[in-house]
Parts: structure tokens; C-alpha cells; sequence
């Protein structure tokens, strides 16, 4: 084999490499000598990913409800990763900005649209009887979903709609995790007390949460948008990737998922206990929630009609 000056040249920057390092080059060489080549197989590691359904019941649908969790997770993994970009970005710009929340709301539409495979991909009999023997687990516990809220928006928004003026915004996270909007969601309909499902959640996540809260106070999506110059703020494509991740995130996803559980859970008159008896009803819906990370955003009015579009119509089929 000829030794031409392109492959010199690539090897003394190899060598050049190495040394900076205080590595001897040849030694590497040796290691690509005897390295096995790269396989899809090993690379995507297959093996492992098809290894990690676990079903708990022979009910052949239980596997496409834990793979859409999985995939849904995966998708929350890359949004998350896109948030961490922005909030490290040194010299963040406006397109720098928009590029990446333009991936989060992708991810989320993504997600929005394959979310039919949840509301009409399993057979609902199949489903109830699985779903007894997931008790007391919830997506509501979905750590990375609620990590994404975190990262996204000053954690005033995240306080309960109704004592949310009790607080300045300034409060420690500690404090204000305490009043967080989602507890609501998991509150036993008869007792008011917190179900199984919350306190296992608070004990397993809220310490995590707290710590990410408090790195994000300046950091979070919003924060990164006001530390733009003021024309950049102004800029129409900013807005625009902001108030479609308001909507992605607050009530396109919120309203499809709510759309199954209409669909597994509902029957009038009483609606069926799958849940371990919380008031998902009158907490589900985007226009009770009101969960809105960039309300500054939006109009008066935009805010009193939040996610009340196409709700009255999911209710109104599935009864
Ligand atoms: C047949 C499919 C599904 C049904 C019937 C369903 C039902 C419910 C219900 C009733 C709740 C309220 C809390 C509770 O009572 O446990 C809830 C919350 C939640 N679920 Fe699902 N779910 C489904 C699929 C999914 C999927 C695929 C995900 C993806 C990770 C998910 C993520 C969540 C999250 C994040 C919450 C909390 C929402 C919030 O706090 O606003 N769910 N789900």
C-alpha cells in the first residue's frame, strides 16, 4: 500500500493527537488493529431495548401499553436534552433559541399525533384487567415529564391555579413545591387524602425536583427567553416556537391523552375505578389544569379560554 502525503498528513495528526495527550500513537494503532467492527445490533444495543418490556399480566395488549410508555419516555429524554442546551448556551441567541424549542415541539407533536396507538390501539376489555394489576403505578409518576414542566417555566406557573397569588414568585422552591399544581391530580375523590401513588412519587422524586427547580430559577426556557435583547424577544419567530410549546405541551398532548383515558375509563354514570379512585375528571382536563408556562405570552382572553377547544367534543363521543 502506498503511503500517500494525504495519509502522512493524517497520520501525523494523528500522532499529534495522542502526544498532546502523552499517548503513544502506535499503541492506539494497534487497538484499531484488533477492534471488531461497529454492528447495528451492538450500536442501537437491540438486545437490551427488546429485553425491557415486562409485562404483568399475559393480556397480549399490556405490551403495547409499556412500549408507547417507553417510546413516550424516550421522546420526554431527547425534549429534555434540548432544554439543557438552551440553559447552558453561553452567548444564547434568538436562533439558537427557536432551533431548539422547535425540536421540543417535534418531539411533542410527534407524540400528539402517535398518541391514537394509546385511545384506539388496545382492546379496552384487555386493557381494564391489566391495568388492576399496575395499581398503585400512574404515568402521573412520569419524572421526566414533570422535569420538562420544570425546565421550561418560572415555578409560580407550576403552583396551584388557586393559591397561586398567595405567592410573589421570589418564595423558596421548597415552598412553593408544596402548593404544586399536580398534587390535585392525585387526591383521593373520598378522603381528599393523598393517594398511594403521590406519597410514592414525593418520596422516590421530590428531592430531585426541588434541586432542579432551584438550577433552573434563571435557566429555565422562559428565563433564557428574557435574557434575549429586547428586539430579539420581539422577534415573531420566537414567540411563535414558544406559544406552540405552550400549546404542544399544555393542551394538544394533555387533551389526546385525556382523550384515552375518556376512552378506558369512562362509563357513565360512574366512571370506572382503574385509577385507584382519584378525580382525574376534574383534573385532566387543560382548561381546569389552566397550566400555561409563558402566560405573559398570551392575551386575556387566551388565558380564560385556555385548551377549551375541542374538550366538550372527546366527553361527547366517548359517553
Ligand atoms: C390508555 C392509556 C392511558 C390512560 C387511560 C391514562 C390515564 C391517566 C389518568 C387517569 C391519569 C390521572 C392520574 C391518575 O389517576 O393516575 C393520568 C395521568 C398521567 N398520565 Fe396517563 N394514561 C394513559 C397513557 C399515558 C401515557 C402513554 C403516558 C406517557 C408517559 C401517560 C402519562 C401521564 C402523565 C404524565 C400524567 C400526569 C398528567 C398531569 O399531571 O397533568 N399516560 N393518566
Amino acid at each position: 500500500m502506498e503511503i500517500t502525503p494525504e495519509i502522512k498528513e493524517k497520520l501525523e495528526k494523528i500522532n499529534a493527537k495522542y502526544a498532546a495527550l502523552g499517548q503513544d500513537m502506535g499503541s492506539y494503532l494497534d487497538g484499531l488493529l484488533y477492534a471488531d467492527t461497529v454492528k447495528y445490533w451492538d450500536y442501537i444495543a437491540i438486545d437490551t431495548l427488546l429485553s425491557l418490556q415486562k409485562p404483568r399480566t399475559s393480556f397480549p395488549d399490556e405490551v403495547i401499553f409499556i412500549v408507547y410508555h417507553q417510546i413516550t419516555e424516550l421522546y420526554f429524554k431527547l425534549a429534555l436534552r434540548e432544554f439543557e442546551q438552551v440553559s447552558e448556551k453561553e452567548d444564547l441567541t434568538a436562533e439558537f433559541l427557536v432551533e431548539r424549542t422547535t425540536r421540543i415541539n417535534r418531539y411533542f407533536e410527534a407524540l400528539t399525533k402517535s398518541f391514537e396507538i394509546m385511545v384506539q390501539g388496545m382492546e379496552k376489555e384487555q386493557f381494564l384487567k391489566f391495568r388492576m394489576s399496575l395499581l398503585p403505578a400512574s404515568g402521573f409518576q412520569s419524572a421526566q415529564y414533570r422535569l420538562i414542566e420544570i425546565a421550561s417555566t418560572d415555578f409560580i406557573n407550576l403552583v396551584h391555579k388557586d393559591v397561586r397569588s398567595n405567592f410573589k414568585g421570589t418564595e423558596p422552591i421548597k415552598e412553593m413545591y408544596q402548593n404544586i399544581y399536580w398534587k390535585e391530580g392525585a387526591t383521593e375523590l373520598d378522603s381528599g387524602k393523598k393517594t398511594l401513588t403521590l406519597e410514592q412519587f414525593e418520596e422516590r422524586y421530590s428531592d430531585e425536583f426541588i434541586s432542579f427547580g432551584e438550577k433552573h430559577i434563571n435557566t429555565n426556557l422562559w428565563q433564557c427567553y428574557k435574557s434575549l435583547p429586547q428586539v430579539d424577544q420581539e422577534r415573531d419567530d420566537v414567540i411563535i416556537a414558544l406559544k406552540q410549546n405552550d400549546v404542544n405541551v399544555n393542551i394538544n398532548w394533555p387533551l389526546v391523552h385525556y382523550k384515552s383515558a375518556v376512552r378506558y375509563l369512562h362509563r357513565a354514570p360512574d366512571d370506572i375505578a382503574a385509577t385507584g379512585g382519584t378525580n382525574w375528571q376534574k383534573y385532566l382536563p387543560p382548561r381546569f389544569q389552566k397550566r400555561i408556562f409563558y402566560p405573559e405570552l398570551w392575551s386575556e382572553e387566551e388565558v380564560n379560554n385556555w385548551g377549551k377547544t375541542w374538550v366538550e367534543e372527546v366527553l361527547g363521543k366517548q359517553s
